[in-house]
């Protein structure tokens, strides 16, 4: 018995040592060999992950903040789910940070003054183009890299959790690359990168100083010059579209007094639904300014906020869907901005939060609400209209949660915090009649030419009742809760 054991013994070998009857030892993650010679110290390991963290956070930031400036809608969408993924590893990586022994966290604290510098940098990029080179040229590739290096540095059991969470960011960050590497080609023109060549090599010297952006290279030691952001960032609050949206004023057709009357049937309103649904661009544009300007939260309010922004963005996809699926050219019909331009420019992030709030719980109800809505879906018989209501309302269940958690704690009481959005909403006014005397607008009604267009893809006859509906929100103050957000 001792003699096998001691001849089993002298043959362990770390260069094909196996399990029991071959199986893989250690779970699979790793051969003996490489558990034996690879890993960093807690201490290492903690470093390359509060780079990463604060990476994540400021990639999140820039991302936010470009969305209602910014005007093309594609990049508004991308930028809501970038953000998204961003402020989702953000909040696992500072639980990783707590988990292992390094107090204090300083996760409120740069980690290095060179990534401030390189994401003050790309926030202030002055263009669509600068935007995208130096978010998808450069930042994202250095945070991937940074993943990339710390899964392959790492001892992949010791630090499995490092490992798992690196892992899983990779995944998603990998997609947002290949999006922002399209949108390169699509939009940055050779000559625009030509002037942007001293900038962008700048980005890569401060990375250089920086020792790269996980700090795993030797410190270049240089000393570089702010470029764009030695005059410091402004937040931009004014929304812009690109020239396929057109006339942001027009109020010119009430969609919710046409959706919500008994006597119409389903079908047209299919049409009332999708352009609810696409309206709601309005809402990334709006939340981009409560989450950059409300400053000091801790992260699981920024958490909150940009799951919500996001959902708000995949509502104006799924509008953008529902017209696609009806053959019907979007770029006809006015998607106004009145709402966002009105609580960005006037109220205080804190009101606007307020009016967002009020809006949602006043969508909870069932009548005139979310629930409302998918019943009508459903009655159209259209299986993809009953499935944008099914999760534009279970989305809008869990904002109106969000904003219970985190709202009201900062008013008092639900109806003390429902009373406020109200109050402060009526800062905001709508003016309807000095919007078309300044030529703003002419509140165009643009619904008989896409009901007639509808009509004809569902092969059926107009009614000429429905063909005359010209309800304005001129006199419809009551129904401006209905106007934006939902
Ligand atoms: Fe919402
Ligand atoms: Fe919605
Ligand atoms: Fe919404």
């Amino acid at each position: 018995m001792n003699e096998t054991v001691a001849s089993r013994q002298s043959s362990i070998s770390v260069d094909d040592y196996r399990g029991y009857a071959g199986l893989s030892p250690l779970a699979g993650l790793l051969t003996m060999k490489e558990a034996t010679t690879k890993g960093l110290t807690v201490t290492e390991s903690v470093e390359r992950i509060k780079r990463i963290h604060w990476a994540l956070k400021r990639l999140h930031m820039a991302l936010i903040a470009r969305i209602p400036a910014m005007p093309v809608y594609e990049l508004k969408m991308a930028f809501s789910l970038h953000a998204f993924y961003c402020s989702e590893h953000v909040g696992e990586f500072s639980k990783r940070v707590r988990e292992m022994r390094q107090p204090p966290y300083g996760l409120e604290i740069s980690p290095d003054l060179m990534l401030d510098l390189f994401f003050d940098e790309v926030l202030c990029a002055p263009s669509t183009e600068a935007l995208l080179l130096g978010l998808y040229g450069k930042a994202l590739p250095a945070v991937i890299r940074a993943l990339e290096n710390l899964m392959a540095d790492t001892n992949k059991m010791f630090d499995h959790p490092t490992y798992r969470i690196c892992r899983f960011t990779l995944l998603e960050l990998q997609d947002a690359q290949q999006y922002g590497t399209e949108a390169i080609e699509c939009l940055v023109k050779d000559t625009d990168r030509a002037e942007l060549q001293g900038w962008l090599a700048t980005l890569d010297r401060i990375l250089a100083a920086a020792g790269d952006l996980d700090g795993s290279k030797e410190k270049s030691g240089e000393k570089v010059e702010r470029h764009f952001s030695a005059t410091p960032y402004k937040y931009d609050p004014v929304p812009k579209r690109d020239e396929r949206f057109i006339d942001p004023y027009n109020m010119g057709v009430n969609a919710e007094a046409l959706l919500f009357d008994p006597e119409t049937a389903a079908l047209p309103k299919t049409i009332m639904l999708y352009f609810k649904r696409m309206r709601e661009i309005d809402v990334p544009e709006m939340m981009s300014s409560i989450i950059f300007e409300e400053t000091g939260k801790q992260w699981g309010y920024y958490q909150d906020m940009t799951r919500q922004l996001w959902d708000e963005a995949r509502h104006a996809m799924m509008g953008e869907v529902g017209f696609v699926s009806l053959g019907i050219d979007w770029t006809k019909i006015p998607f106004n901005f009145t709402w966002s331009l009105g609580l960005n420019t006037i109220l205080t992030p804190q009101e606007r939060h307020g009016v967002l709030f009020t809006i949602e719980q006043g969508l909870m109800p069932r009548k005139g609400g979310k629930e409302n809505e998918w019943e009508i879906g459903v009655a159209t018989a259209d299986p993809l209209t009953a499935r944008i209501q099914d999760y534009d309302w279970a989305d809008e269940v869990l904002h109106a949660k969000i904003g219970k958690d985190w709202f009201v704690p900062q008013i008092g009481t639900q109806v003390e915090a429902m009373a406020f959005g109200d109050k402060v909403w009526n800062k905001v006014l709508v003016d309807w009649k000095k919007w078309k005397e300044d030529g703003l607008t002419e509140h165009r009604n643009w619904w008989p030419e896409v009901y007639r267009e509808a009509c004809k893809h569902w092969g059926i006859e107009p009614d000429e009742k429905l063909l005359a509906y010209n309800k304005t929100y001129e006199n419809a103050r009551a129904d401006l809760k209905e106007v934006a957000a939902g």
